[in-house]
C-alpha cells in the first residue's frame, strides 16, 4: 500500500503549478489579455492555497488534529484545473506563424478554463471558511459539491466536530446524527469522510475538565446518538470496532451519568446484535459489569458487598435467595436498602469490609451516586431497559459474554428483574436469561457453573421462569421462559417434577405457539441425549401429558412435527404405558407420519422405530406391520 502523502506535499504540487501558470501567462505572446485574466485568477488561488498550508500549523497550536478529507479532495481538484490552465497558457507562448504550428487557442478554450478556475476559487473560499470556527458552520455549497450537498455538509460538520468550540461540536454531532438517520447513503458518506473518529473522541472526553457537566453530558449524548444512527449494518459496526471504539464506549458507560448511559447502552446493544466480533470485543472490555451494575441500581443487589471484586459470597446469596419477597425498589433514602445480613441500612458509607472495592466499580463513586439519586424514576427505568437490552444482545450466541454475566451477580439480578419488573424491562431480562440458557445448552462448563440447580442464582432464575410460565399472563413472556427451561433440560435431576408439571400443563395452552414450545422443551427432557430421559418420560405420563399432546398433534404443521417427535421419544422410553395405549398413540402416529416425513425426511427413522416399538407393546392392536415403504 502506498503511503499517503502528507498534507504539505499534497498542497505543494498545486502551489508550484499555480506559480508556473502565473509565470507562463505573463510571458505569453499570444492572447495576452486572456492570459492575464487567467493569471489573476490563479494568483487568487495561489493565495488561498498558501493559506491552507497554515491550517495544520493552526491546528497543532491548539493541540487538535486537522480534519484533512475535504482539503485533500478539493486541492486535488484544484491541481487538476491548474494543470489545464498551464496547458492552455503554454500554447500562447509564441505569436504569429510559430503559433500556428502548435495549435490554435480559441476564446471558448479560455472561457472553459476560466470557469474551472472560478469553481476552484469558490471551492477554496468555502474550504477556508469551514476551518474558520468563529463563524459557525458554513452551509452554503461549494461548487465541487453542488450536485451533492450532503458531502459538503458532512465535511463542514465534521470539521466543526474536530476543531470547533464545545457547544458547536455538540451541534455538529447532532447534525450528523440527523443526517445519518435519513438514509444509508448518508451514513456511508459520514464513515467515508472520517466522521466516526471525532464522534468517538467527543464521546470519550466531551469536556475532560468538567466531566459530567451539563455541556459534557449533552455532547456525549449527541455523539452516542450519532454513532447509534450510523452503525446500522455489520460493516459499519466493524469500522467502529476497528477504530478502537469499543474500549471508549465501555469506558464511557462505566464512568458517565445515567443520561449518557442510556444512548451508550443502546449503542452497545445495536453493535452486539449486528456483529459477533463486536460481542467479543465488548466481552474483552468487561462491558457486562457496568451494564449489570446499572441494572441493579437501587435494588438490594446494589450493595457494595455484592460488588466486591465482582463476586458474591455464598452467604449473601443464600440470604438473598430467602428475600424474594422484599420489594426491589429502595426509596432513595440511601444508596441501598438492605444489607446482606438483612438489616436496614442507609447512607452510602460502605462500611468495614468493602474498602477493597474493585476499581471497575469506580462507577459507584459517591459523586455519580449522588447524581443518580437525583434522576427521576422514569430516567432510571429507561437506563435499565437499555442495559437489559444490551445484555440480551451481548449474550445471544456468545459464550464469553454469557459466562461473564453469570460469573458476577448477573443471573441473580436478572431473576430479580423478572420477578419485580414488567413490560419491556422484564422482557429484556427474560430474553437475556433465555439466550444464556441457549448458550449453556451446548456448553457443559457453563451449564454446570451457572445453572447447577442447587446454586442460589440458578434457583432464583428457575423460580422466575416457572412463575412466568405458570402465570400465563402473556405468551410473549411464556415462550422465552419455556425455551430457557428446555435449554436447561440436562441440568435437572431425575425426580425434578417441579419442572415437568408446568411444562405439561402448557401442552394444553390455547395458544398453539406456546403449546408447541412446551413440546419442544419437553422433547429435550426425554431425548436419548438426556441422561434422565426415562424418569422424565414417566413424569410426563404422570402429569397426564398424553391427551394434550394428542390434541396438539392436529394443530398445524409446525406443532405436529414437534409433537410427533415428543410422542416418538415417549413411545421409545415408556412404550408399554397404558396412557399411550389409551390415547391410541400408535394410530395417531400412523395418521401423522406421512405428512411429517414428507416435510422432514430426517425424522423417518425415528418415527418408524417408535411405531415398531409401540406395536410391540400393544398386543391389543393387530400388528399393522407398519409398512415403512408407506412413508
Ligand atoms: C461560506 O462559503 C462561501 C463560499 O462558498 C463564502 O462566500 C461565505 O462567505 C462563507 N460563509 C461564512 C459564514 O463563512
Ligand atoms: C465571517 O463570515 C463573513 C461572511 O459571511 C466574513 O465577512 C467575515 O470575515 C467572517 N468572519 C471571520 C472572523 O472570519
Ligand atoms: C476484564 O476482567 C478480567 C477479569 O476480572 C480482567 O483480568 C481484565 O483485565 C479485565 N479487562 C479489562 C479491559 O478491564
Ligand atoms: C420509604 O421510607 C419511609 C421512611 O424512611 C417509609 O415510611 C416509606 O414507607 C418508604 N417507602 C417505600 C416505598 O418503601
Ligand atoms: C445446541 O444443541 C442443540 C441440541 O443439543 C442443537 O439443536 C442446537 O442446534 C445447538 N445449537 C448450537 C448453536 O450449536
Amino acid at each position: 500500500m502506498a503511503e499517503e502523502k502528507s498534507l504539505e506535499e499534497v498542497l505543494s504540487l498545486p502551489i508550484l503549478l499555480a506559480d508556473r501558470v502565473s509565470k507562463s501567462a505573463r510571458e505569453a505572446e499570444a492572447s495576452k489579455l486572456e492570459c492575464l485574466d487567467l493569471a489573476k485568477q490563479v494568483d487568487r488561488l495561489s493565495q488561498m492555497l498558501r493559506a491552507a498550508v497554515r491550517l495544520p500549523w493552526t491546528a497543532s497550536q491548539s493541540h487538535q488534529t486537522l480534519y484533512e478529507q475535504p482539503i485533500r479532495r478539493i486541492v486535488a481538484d484544484v491541481a487538476k484545473n491548474l494543470d489545464r490552465a498551464l496547458t492552455l497558457v503554454r500554447k500562447c507562448k509564441h505569436s504569429g506563424v510559430l503559433r500556428q504550428v502548435f495549435s490554435i487557442t480559441t476564446t471558448a478554450d479560455f472561457r472553459k478554463v476560466s470557469n474551472l478556475l472560478e469553481s476552484s476559487i469558490g471551492d477554496m473560499k468555502w474550504l477556508l471558511s469551514i476551518y474558520d470556527f468563529d463563524n459557525g458552520t458554513n452551509l452554503s455549497l461549494p461548487p465541487i459539491a453542488s450536485n451533492d450537498p450532503i458531502l459538503s455538509w458532512v465535511w463542514a460538520h465534521t470539521a466543526m466536530l474536530h476543531m470547533g468550540q464545545p457547544k458547536d461540536r455538540t451541534d455538529a454531532a447532532l447534525e450528523l446524527a440527523s443526517l445519518a438517520k435519513d438514509n444509508d447513503r448518508n451514513k456511508k458518506i459520514i464513515v467515508d469522510e472520517g466522521g466516526v473518529p471525532p464522534l468517538l473522541k467527543l464521546l470519550n472526553n466531551a469536556n475532560s475538565n468538567e466531566p459530567n457537566s451539563a455541556i459534557s453530558v449533552e455532547a456525549q449524548i449527541a455523539a452516542a446518538t450519532a454513532l447509534f444512527n450510523i452503525v446500522t449494518n455489520r460493516d459499519r459496526v466493524r469500522y467502529v470496532v476497528d477504530t478502537h471504539g469499543v474500549p471508549i464506549i465501555v469506558h464511557v458507560l462505566t464512568e458517565s451519568t445515567i443520561k449518557v448511559q442510556i444512548p451508550v447502552a443502546n449503542l452497545v446493544a445495536r453493535m452486539a446484535e449486528l456483529d459477533p466480533l463486536a460481542q467479543e470485543e465488548f466481552a474483552r472490555e468487561n462491558v457486562t459489569r457496568p451494564l449489570v451494575s446499572s441494572l441493579a441500581m437501587d435494588t438490594i443487589l446494589d450493595d457494595p458487598n455484592f460488588l466486591q471484586s465482582g463476586k458474591t459470597t455464598i452467604h449473601s446469596l443464600v440470604q438473598l435467595a430467602g428475600q424474594t419477597t422484599q420489594p426491589l425498589k429502595s426509596n432513595h433514602t440511601g444508596s441501598f436498602s438492605y444489607n446482606s445480613d438483612g438489616s436496614g441500612r442507609s447512607g452510602s458509607g460502605s462500611g468495614g469490609g468493602s474498602s477493597t472495592t474493585n476499581s471497575h466499580y469506580h462507577y459507584n463513586s459517591s459523586n455519580i451516586r449522588k447524581e443518580r439519586d437525583n434522576e427521576t424514576p422514569e430516567v432510571k427505568q429507561k437506563v435499565k431497559v437499555s442495559c437489559a437490552q444490551a445484555l440480551w444482545k451481548l449474550s445471544k450466541g456468545s459464550l464469553v459474554n454469557s459466562r461473564k454475566i453469570t460469573e458476577t451477580k448477573g443471573l441473580l439480578c436478572l431473576a430479580k428483574m423478572i420477578e419485580f419488573e414488567k413490560d419491556e424491562l422484564q422482557l429484556n431480562c427474560l430474553m437475556t436469561v433465555m439466550e444464556i440458557a441457549a448458550v449453556a445448552e451446548n456448553n457443559t462448563d457453563l451449564r454446570r457453573a451457572a445453572f447447577k440447580p442447587s446454586s442460589p442464582p440458578a434457583k432464583a432464575v428457575l423460580d422466575q421462569l416457572l412463575r412466568v410460565i405458570q402465570d400465563g399472563d402473556s405468551w410473549t413472556l411464556q415462550i422465552p421462559a419455556i425455551k430457557a427451561i428446555g435449554c436447561l433440560a440436562r441440568t435437572f435431576p431425575a425426580r425434578e417434577t417441579r419442572i415437568i408439571g408446568p411444562l405439561v400443563l402448557q401442552l394444553g395452552n390455547k395458544n398453539v405457539d406456546v403449546a408447541t414450545e412446551a413440546a419442544i422443551a419437553l422433547k429435550k427432557f426425554v431425548c436419548p441425549e438426556n441422561f434422565n430421559c426415562l424418569e422424565h418420560s414417566k413424569a410426563i405420563l404422570e402429569f397426564d401429558g398424553v391427551p394434550p399432546l394428542m390434541k396438539l398433534l392436529r394443530a398445524n404443521d409446525w406443532a405436529q412435527m414437534h409433537s410427533v417427535v415428543l410422542l416418538c421419544y415417549l413411545a421409545l422410553n415408556v412404550g408399554n404405558s397404558k396412557a399411550l395405549e389409551q390415547a391410541r398413540a400408535l394410530n395417531a402416529l400412523e395418521g401423522a407420519a406421512r405428512s411429517v416425513v414428507a416435510q422432514n425426511p430426517g425424522l423417518r427413522d425415528l418415527i418408524v422405530k417408535a411405531m415398531d416399538h409401540l406395536t410391540l407393546y400393544q398386543p391389543g392392536v393387530p400388528h399393522p406391520h407398519m409398512q415403512p415403504h408407506l412413508l
